[in-house]
């Protein structure tokens, strides 16, 4: 009865994960967005748009970095480093509701993708978590290091006077590389080149058409 139970309680656990990651603004941020204390500033049609995509895109990567870590939890063992993972999931949540409430702010809309990339995803995080730990927190070290790169560069591209869509990349940029350092000293498995290339070409996809859709 009692494993039944937990069983029950896991499901209902895992399906609320689900609809707070897919559902608009139902994700709950532990910390207060960086842009919370700064001034907005005046756009162009042009501008906004252009800073929707990005933050678009931002968002579908933390809706994917949902699904990793979900799939990975229901397969990986990960004794000393659950603590660690749980952690780095809920900051994944807090980037997730600060591009959400972003993109509102600009009058945009998250993708209509999302649920896609959530499946693939989280496919790809449960197939890696039972492969084993090292491949695991490799995946996890390779997915940070990426998703790193696409922050460096919306940095970048961002309308330089958007100091609100700033401040949130930069904060994430931030807990990312903290991510990708914890999950390779943790004892990830560093991946070879051609993995690599092959989750950039997946980005590279998942990046082009979430700027639109
Ligand atoms: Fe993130
Ligand atoms: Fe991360």
């Amino acid at each position: 009865m009692n494993r039944q139970l937990s069983r029950t309680d896991n499901l209902i656990h895992q399906f609320d994960t689900v609809l707070r990651t897919l559902v608009p603004h139902a994700a709950r941020p532990s910390r207060p967005s960086p842009a919370a204390n700064i001034e907005e500033t005046s756009m162009t049609e042009a501008d906004r748009e252009h800073t929707v995509g990005l933050m678009r895109i931002n968002h579908t990567g933390e809706v994917c970095a949902q699904a990793l870590y979900q799939g990975q939890g229901l397969t990986a063992k990960l004794p000393d480093t659950r603590e660690q993972m749980e952690q780095a999931a809920q900051e994944e949540v807090d980037h997730l509701a600060w591009c959400d409430a972003r993109i509102e702010e600009l009058e945009g809309r998250t993708s209509l993708l999302n649920p896609a990339f959530y499946m693939a995803s989280f496919g790809l995080g449960a197939i890696a978590g039972a492969v084993g730990d090292r491949i695991s927190l490799g995946f996890v070290a390779a997915t940070e290091e990426q998703v790193g790169k696409h922050l460096d560069d919306h940095l970048q591209k961002l309308p330089s006077h958007d100091r609100r869509s700033r401040a949130i990349l930069e904060q994430m940029r931030e807990d990312e590389a903290h991510h990708e350092r914890w999950a390779l000293e943790a004892g990830g498995a560093r991946f070879p080149l051609p993995a690599k290339l092959g989750m950039r070409i997946m980005s590279k996809v998942m990046t082009k058409s979430v700027y639109r859709i």
